[in-house]
């Protein structure tokens, strides 16, 4: 995808029903802090037109953004993040269901894990709530600049078998500060929703 116009056009909160929208998209999943607003703008070849904090929590409503009046990048509020209250936490859950459940136009779910660390049980039922929910998720293994080459396939590894995936299941190794895997991201996309 040649990018030649993004905004954000949708921001969805709790109290918010869910937009019915006409464009094709896909979602991005994943912990607090994982880098699920990084890759967005690495996306769309933008510093912060998504915003991004090193504290998490920073995404706290669903934001869509628009790529060529083509399709919808959807960032997704961080799970596991601890400092907020648990009934919070438990609103933030049942906007992100709500949405995955019911979007008509989801076409794909990418899921987030640090590539640093051993996926933990939210990662876990993340993943499977998104096999469950008819999904077969896309992994993006980030932050992969703070591993040294030869770590990584080591890593990919113990994530595949952390997350139990599924025969098949794509692992694609990302980092939005040296761009690694950023056309490999496009190119799944292009093929699932315009070919
Ligand atoms: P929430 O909105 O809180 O759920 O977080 P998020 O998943 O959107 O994470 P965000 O993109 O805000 O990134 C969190 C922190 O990780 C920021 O300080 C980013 O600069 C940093 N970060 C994100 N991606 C990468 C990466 O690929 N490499 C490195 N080194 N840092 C990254
Ligand atoms: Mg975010």
């Amino acid at each position: 995808m040649i990018i030649k116009n993004v905004s954000l056009d949708i921001v969805c909160g709790i109290t918010s029903t869910l937009p019915d929208t006409e464009l094709p998209e896909v979602a991005f999943a994943g912990k607090s802090n994982v880098g699920k607003s990084s890759l967005i703008n690495a996306l769309m070849n933008r510093k912060a037109l998504a915003r991004t904090s090193a504290s998490p929590g920073k995404t706290q409503t669903i934001n869509f953004y628009n790529i060529n009046d083509a399709m919808y990048l959807v960032d997704l509020p961080g799970y596991g993040y601890a400092k907020v209250s648990q009934s919070v936490k438990e609103q933030w859950g049942k906007l992100i269901e709500r949405y995955l459940q019911k979007s008509k136009q989801l076409k794909a779910v990418f899921l987030l894990i640090d590539i640093r660390h051993d996926p933990s049980a939210n990662d876990k039922m993340m993943y499977d709530w998104i096999v469950h929910n008819g999904y077969q998720p896309i992994i993006i293994a980030t932050k992969v600049d703070k591993l040294k080459r030869s770590q990584v396939q080591k890593h990919v590894k113990a994530l595949k078998q952390g997350l139990e995936l599924l025969a098949g299941t794509q692992v694609i190794p990302f980092s939005a500060e040296t761009k690694q895997g950023r056309e490999e991201i496009w190119k799944i996309m292009d093929e699932l929703l315009f070919e």
